[in-house]
């Protein structure tokens, strides 16, 4: 089989691609990136000469692009999860995200549609449009409550309204063309490899760098968070098992308040960067809160768990200290993603 993954220089991306192509030697996976700012092939330089792995510039938004690409390659299935993803980004610029997160995704519908009209598949998993989407879909939660896959959409911001515009686009192509669509919502993802504008690897950053650590609001807004691996383990187990038109819901039953996670990573930083305690906790600064800025997002997993036998493999703290090793051995990677020097040496060879 031909397997599609979309976005798979990027932070969860690289994870999945890097998951696909160790564990499934007789499968090609082909990886579609724009490389973005986000997107990134140094994330992938330890699986990049796999005999089963290929890499394709290019953009979700650029129909002829994506139709000429289905056609030449002829996917057997699809793996969605290029996209833009930070929600600051979103409120300074919304139109950047309708174009890929709605365009892209409905581009390449159109084109996974029209290679599979007629096909007959000889497995669940065959033709199969499998969509990456977020928990930021279902709005806020206040003190009590979970997110379960039946939760009505009320999305806030412009990241998670072109998430939701995706997500009922993906539903209305299984319910009007029948598609073998399949869509997982998660929540928090951290771990390697993740782009420093986010709030766990930014703060690694500025804590190491001794620059102030931005907490928005009075840093009360909880985030369930999940180890990378876990959901990259999770979208194999969806991917090859869920029944089409499903939903699943995955998380890690790991919620933290914003300060309490800070204060956390300030006491491994110190610990990891031999400082004495209370030093990277004085780097801590409450700045003006995030405009639209949800106050809860915790996940009900449970169906995916009982139906799928997945579950989170890692306590957070252990999770945290693996994340903050990855970054203190990996300096060239972090000086390079913030300066943009990846983004110029993969730029000029793909070109
Ligand atoms: P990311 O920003 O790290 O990576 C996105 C990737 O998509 C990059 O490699 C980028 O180059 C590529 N891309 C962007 N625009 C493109 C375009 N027009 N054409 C082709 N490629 C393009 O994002 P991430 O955090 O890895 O998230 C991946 C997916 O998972 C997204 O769909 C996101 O909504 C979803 N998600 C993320 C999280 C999280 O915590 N990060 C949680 C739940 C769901
Ligand atoms: O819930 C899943 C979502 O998680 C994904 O769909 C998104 O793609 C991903 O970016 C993430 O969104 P968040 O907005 O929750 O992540 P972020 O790391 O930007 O922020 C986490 C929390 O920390 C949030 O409450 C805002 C806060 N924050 C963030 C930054 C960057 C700060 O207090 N200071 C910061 O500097």
């Amino acid at each position: 089989m031909k397997i599609l993954i979309t976005g798979g220089a990027g932070f969860i991306g690289s994870h999945v691609v890097r998951l696909f192509v160790t564990k499934y030697p007789q499968h090609t996976i082909v990886n579609l990136d724009k490389l973005t700012y986000a997107g990134n092939l140094a994330n992938l330089t330890d699986i990049e000469h796999s005999a089963n792995y290929k890499f394709v510039k290019g953009d979700i938004v650029d129909a002829e692009f994506i139709n000429q690409l289905f056609q030449t390659e002829q996917f057997d299935s699809v793996i969605h999860l290029a996209a833009e993803s930070h929600v600051d980004r979103s409120i300074t610029n919304p139109t950047e995200f309708v174009l890929t997160n709605v365009i892209g995704t409905v581009n390449l519908l159109n084109a996974a549609k029209s290679i599979w009209a007629g096909k007959t598949s000889n497995s669940i998993f065959e033709n199969r449009f499998y969509h990456v989407s977020t928990d930021e879909v279902y709005g806020t939660l206040g003190d009590t409550g979970l997110f379960e896959e039946t939760t009505s959409y009320d999305p806030h911001s412009p990241y998670s309204a072109s998430k939701a515009s995706s997500d009922h686009f993906v539903r209305a192509y299984f319910d009007t063309y029948k598609l073998n669509a399949v869509i997982s919502n998660c929540s928090n993802n951290y771990g390697s490899h993740h782009f420093p504008e986010k709030l766990i690897p930014l703060s690694i950053n500025n804590i190491k760098n001794n620059l102030s650590i931005p907490i928005y609001g009075k840093g009360e807004n909880v985030r369930d968070w999940l180890w990378v691996e876990d959901h990259a383990r999770a979208i194999d187990v969806i991917f090859h098992n869920a029944q089409a038109g499903s939903t699943y819901n995955i998380g890690g039953h790991n919620e933290w308040k914003n300060i309490d996670l800070i204060h956390l990573l300030c006491k491994i930083m110190d610990e990891k960067l031999n400082r004495a305690e209370g030093t990277s906790a004085k780097l801590i600064t409450y700045v003006t809160d995030r405009a639209g800025h949800d106050l809860r997002y915790a996940i009900d997993s449970s169906k995916l768990q009982r139906e799928l036998g997945w579950k989170p493999s890692l306590q957070f703290e252990e999770g945290l200290r693996k994340t903050v090793d990855w970054y203190l051995a990996n300096e060239e990677w972090l000086n390079n993603v913030t300066s943009g020097a990846y983004k110029d040496y993969y730029d000029k060879q793909y070109n």
